[in-house]
């Protein structure tokens, strides 16, 4: 759809506004969840809240708000401002952009809607290996109870990290959320593969998390023959082709399983790995198919080191449900595409977002937009301003009809 110079103009000028931080030498951006890159960019977010007129405010766990009301029931449009290590720059910004240019509509338009931004903390698993920390406990849907406890990549325990910054780890619950609305970069290929500029989320899978500890026995590399030796890391590859062996058997059910994260002990050249920890993501919308991968998994990682005589520890650090959308605003959100006449189709989330912590709590829909190639959590992430407005449009045209409905 077209947009007037000035709207695309200004959506360009928010994502510059957040470029630089936490830029690295390979041309991504890593802005962990709690970390002073994360600090940047919730500090900017609330420059271009002041910029746009409106206020801002931080909730007990960090969270940044951009709002044009004060009042008690509001309509949150949110994302999320951390990144994955040398990722993109769209990921979760993209969503935060879109609530900041419908705050810009509702003041140009002089629209009574109350309407709050939000900036979740902590959104990516990558720096606690917990994801949605910011937006799980300000909805108490955080799925881990010893949130506390979690280590970060720096070996920082997150209740030091919020005693030092004044947090709460049990803060009050968020409240006054009429609906909640996030716009998100796809993460997939489905949209630019079949043309179509908006996705509505019908279903976010639910994502199961391990971290396997394999333990071996370190020993000279050159002194011990192959057949005495109790090699942690080879262990742990055959662990990893049959993960995705069995990922590829339930891939027809659209799961999916990854081993993403290898801490190799004591990684050295002229040493056998004593031990090995692997990082363990599962994804699906059906819960049986996520059943049979965790079964499947476990079976495999008995089977592979009995017979390796390797031990083996597994904790389960995440198991979040499917969760779905709410269909009324799914429904909304696809006739206010079709009025505009902006190619749409409905579509499942096989990564995880803050949408996941408000289902519970109200109304929650989400709004895709393709990113190029499909490609994300990388630092060649790229989506075209055009559909970031597109989306947004799609959002605030929902929202306009909303205000009316309740009047
Ligand atoms: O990992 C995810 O699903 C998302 O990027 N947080
Ligand atoms: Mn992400
Ligand atoms: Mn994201």
């Amino acid at each position: 759809m077209e947009h007037n110079i000035d709207d695309i103009r200004y959506c360009e000028q928010l994502l510059n506004s957040f470029h630089n931080i936490g830029a690295t030498e390979h041309g991504g951006v890593t802005r962990l969840g709690y970390s002073r890159q994360e600090d940047e960019m919730h500090e900017m977010f609330a420059k271009l809240g002041r910029e746009l007129g409106c206020d801002s405010c931080q909730d007990e766990v960090g969270n940044t708000y951009v709002m044009n009301t004060e009042g008690e029931n509001y309509y949150l449009i949110g994302s999320h401002l951390d990144s994955v290590i040398e990722g993109g720059r769209y990921d979760g910004v993209a969503g935060v952009i879109a609530g900041l240019m419908i705050l810009k509509w509702t003041r140009e338009d002089q629209l009574d809607l109350p309407v709050r931004v939000g900036a979740f903390r902590c959104e990516e698993s990558s720096n606690f290996g917990c994801c949605t920390i910011g937006s799980g406990l300000i909805t108490k849907e955080a799925y881990k109870q010893n949130i506390g406890g979690l280590r970060a990549k720096d070996g920082a325990l997150l209740e030091d990290i919020f005693e030092a910054r004044g947090y709460q780890l049990n803060p009050r619950k968020i409240s006054g959320v009429r609906k909640y609305l996030e716009l998100h970069i796809e993460q997939g290929k489905v949209l630019e593969e079949a043309g179509d500029v908006i996705g509505v989320v019908t279903t976010i899978a639910g994502p199961r998390r391990f971290i396997l500890r394999l333990r071996g026995f370190a020993e000279h590399s050159g002194a011990t023959p192959m057949y005495m030796r109790n090699d942690a890391l080879c262990t742990a590859a055959e662990v990893i082709l049959a993960i995705e062996r069995i990922g590829c058997k339930e891939s027809l059910h659209q799961s999916v399983a990854t081993v993403g994260v290898v801490h190799n002990y004591p990684n050295a050249l002229n040493v056998i790995p004593g031990e090995v920890e692997l990082g363990v993501d599962v994804r699906g919308i059906h819960p049986e198919s996520l059943d049979r991968i965790e079964k499947n998994i476990r079976e495999a990682v008995k089977r592979i080191c009995k017979a390796r005589k390797i031990e083996y520890l597994e904790e389960k650090i995440s198991d979040i449900p499917p969760i779905a959308m709410s269909p009324n605003v799914s429904q909304g959100l696809e006739q206010v595409a079709k009025r505009l006449k902006i190619r749409r189709r409905f579509i499942v989330s096989g990564a995880g977002h803050d949408a996941m912590s408000f289902a519970g709590t109200c109304d929650t829909g989400m709004v895709f937009i393709p990113c190029a190639r499909g490609i994300s959590h990388n630092s060649v992430e790229y989506a075209k301003i055009q559909h970031i407005c597109d989306g947004a449009r799609v959002i605030y045209e929902y929202l306009k009809e909303e205000a009316t409905r309740l009047k």
